[in-house]
């Protein structure tokens, strides 16, 4: 199957954040594709179903320029040092940063034909140190160090930015915001008081897609209602 020109790829745009970028997008008129492994993607937008760690996309099948590429599975395993295996480590940096390595390899030479924008996640626990993050943060440290290596590297043509969220209400967040009490804690946390939605992170990963970002690269962007900088 081949898709029309000029492709904004979401991998992992069928859930919180990507969804809201892949929607966000399309609403804009642009030609989006999702990769994630459920089987049905969103209403009107190409899906492709594949597990980035087990399988290779098949870049064969997008015809003509990709003009942004956003990279947003992730995962929260929250517990002591003493309780991280390695097995959780490893899985940490399969999803967080290999599964983006695996992702940008082989898109590369596609999006490299044009003047582009790549968007990576990583997570407020970067900049800031935080109890029972030590595997999801250093496999995200890892993202904010290929950010700044390969915007470097593939300037001026592509550019390369990260957002740096904090808790945002989604799939992935659902277990920590699972009571009144939870969610009323999690808001007073942050100096704007409350938790992050899905289209805060969007309105960001967009703008960093545009052409109204082309003299951006190379940034870790927080977008977490000012907990990685303030105290309020
Ligand atoms: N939500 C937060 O509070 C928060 C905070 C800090 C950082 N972040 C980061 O922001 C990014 C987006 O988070 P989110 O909360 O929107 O996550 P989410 O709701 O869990 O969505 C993750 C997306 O990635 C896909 N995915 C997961 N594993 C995949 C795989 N192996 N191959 C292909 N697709 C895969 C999922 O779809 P399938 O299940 O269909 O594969 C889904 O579309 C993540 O990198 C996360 O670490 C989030």
């Amino acid at each position: 199957m081949y898709f029309k020109m000029d492709h904004f790829i979401v991998v992992g745009g069928t859930s919180g954040i990507g969804k809201a970028i892949s929607e966000n997008l399309n609403k804009q008129g642009l030609h989006v594709t999702t990769i994630s492994r459920r089987t049905e993607g969103l209403t009107g937008i190409d899906h492709v179903s594949l597990d980035v760690i087990q399988s290779e996309i098949s870049v064969e099948r997008f015809e003509g320029d990709i003009k942004g590429m956003v990279y947003c599975p992730g995962t929260i395993n929250l517990k002591p040092f003493r309780s991280l295996s390695i097995e959780d480590f490893r899985e940490d940096w399969e999803v967080n940063f290999l599964g983006a390595v695996k992702s940008l390899k082989t898109l590369l030479p596609k999006i490299k034909e044009s003047r582009a924008s790549i968007v990576l996640f990583s997570t407020v626990a970067v900049q800031m140190g935080m109890p029972f993050h030590a595997s999801i943060g250093s496999a995200k440290a890892a993202i904010e160090g290929l950010t700044k290596s390969l915007a470097a590297e593939l300037a001026p043509n592509v550019r390369v930015n990260c957002i740096a969220p904090s808790l945002t209400e989604t799939p992935l967040t659902e277990r920590l915001l699972s009571t009144e009490e939870r969610r009323k804690a999690s808001a007073d946390r942050h100096p704007i008081g409350r938790v992050g939605n899905p289209e805060d992170l969007a309105q960001m990963a967009c703008f960093l897609l545009s052409e109204q970002s082309s003299w951006i690269t190379g940034q870790i962007i927080g977008v977490d209602g000012g907990l990685s900088t303030l105290r309020v």
